[in-house]
């Protein structure tokens, strides 16, 4: 089985690896930093001839048929596509260059319909395959200073959810993961206002739940045919919470942020 993987040099991505090698999966590594992803194959422990370094930067896919069929030429097929990466945001909307906008948006949620318009005739003719987005918790409600990123994120439930029902017929399924608070370094690598990183750590993904555990539960949502799987702590509760009670949700959330 092949898994191409997304924002695979680093935290959620970087864990899918090791799972998915654990699995003896042959596995595509994608993401901008080279060097990165050949350490993350190594410390995953993939042979050469289960493992495809494949650097892209998603903010620029215009080439991304070519990327495909190089995926295609080595192994063949792509059974899963697991598109993993995104960047996250720390800004006031009203202050956010449009330039930033289009940037998150571009690698959140385009580089992702790109991809799959290029894979699916490849899944269509192998009979079959498997489609993993991850959104996030804020794909489920808007949260103070994320206000792209949570449209990014919005923005790929509906697609993803639509995608499902035209996939069908043809044996392809669609699994949307939402994960909570997740121990890795995006706050930190979040873009400014102004599109410079806002290098501060943040307290909820340094509390949050290890990289690792959610790879293996995605690998079991995915091989058990799950459509979505929430994953994380408590805060995984929050959209419920929000659609039992929003009058008491925003009060909460609006506290929480001391606005
Ligand atoms: N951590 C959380 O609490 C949390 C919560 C909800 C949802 N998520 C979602 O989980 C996914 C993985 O996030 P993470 O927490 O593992 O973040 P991370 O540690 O910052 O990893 C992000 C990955 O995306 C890649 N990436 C970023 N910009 C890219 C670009 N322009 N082109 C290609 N690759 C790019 C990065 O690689 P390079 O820098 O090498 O390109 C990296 O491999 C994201 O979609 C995120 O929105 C995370």
């Amino acid at each position: 089985m092949v898994v191409w993987i997304t924002g695979a040099s680093d935290g959620i991505g970087a864990a899918l690896v090791k799972e998915f090698a654990k699995a003896d999966y042959s596995v595509v590594l994608s993401a901008r930093r080279e060097s990165q992803l050949r350490q993350v194959a190594v410390d995953a422990r993939l042979n050469d001839d289960k493992c495809m370094i494949l650097p892209l930067d998603l903010e620029y896919t215009e080439d991304i048929q070519k990327n495909v069929e190089k995926i295609v030429g080595r192994f063949g097929r792509i059974d899963v596509l697991l598109l993993n990466a995104g960047i996250s945001q720390k800004g006031m909307a009203e202050n956010t260059l449009e330039s930033v906008e289009r940037s998150i948006m571009e690698v959140n949620y385009f580089a992702n319909t790109r991809i799959v318009k290029a894979v699916l005739p490849h899944m269509k003719a192998a009979g079959g395959g498997k489609i993993v987005v991850v959104s996030s918790i804020i794909g489920k409600f808007g949260g103070p200073f994320l206000s792209t990123y949570s449209a990014s994120k919005h923005a790929l439930v509906g697609y993803f959810e639509s995608l499902r029902y035209e996939v069908n017929a043809d044996k392809i399924s669609v699994l949307i993961v939402t994960p909570g608070f997740i121990r890795t370094g995006i706050a930190k690598k979040a873009v400014t206002e102004d599109g410079s990183a806002f290098n501060e750590d943040s307290k909820a993904q340094e509390k949050g739940t290890e990289p690792e555990k959610v790879a293996a539960k995605i690998r079991k949502a995915l091989e058990g045919g799950r459509k979505h799987l929430y994953v994380g702590g408590p805060e995984t509760f929050t959209p419920m919470f929000k659609f039992v009670f929003p009058g008491l949700f925003y009060k909460i959330w609006k506290k929480l942020h001391k606005l």
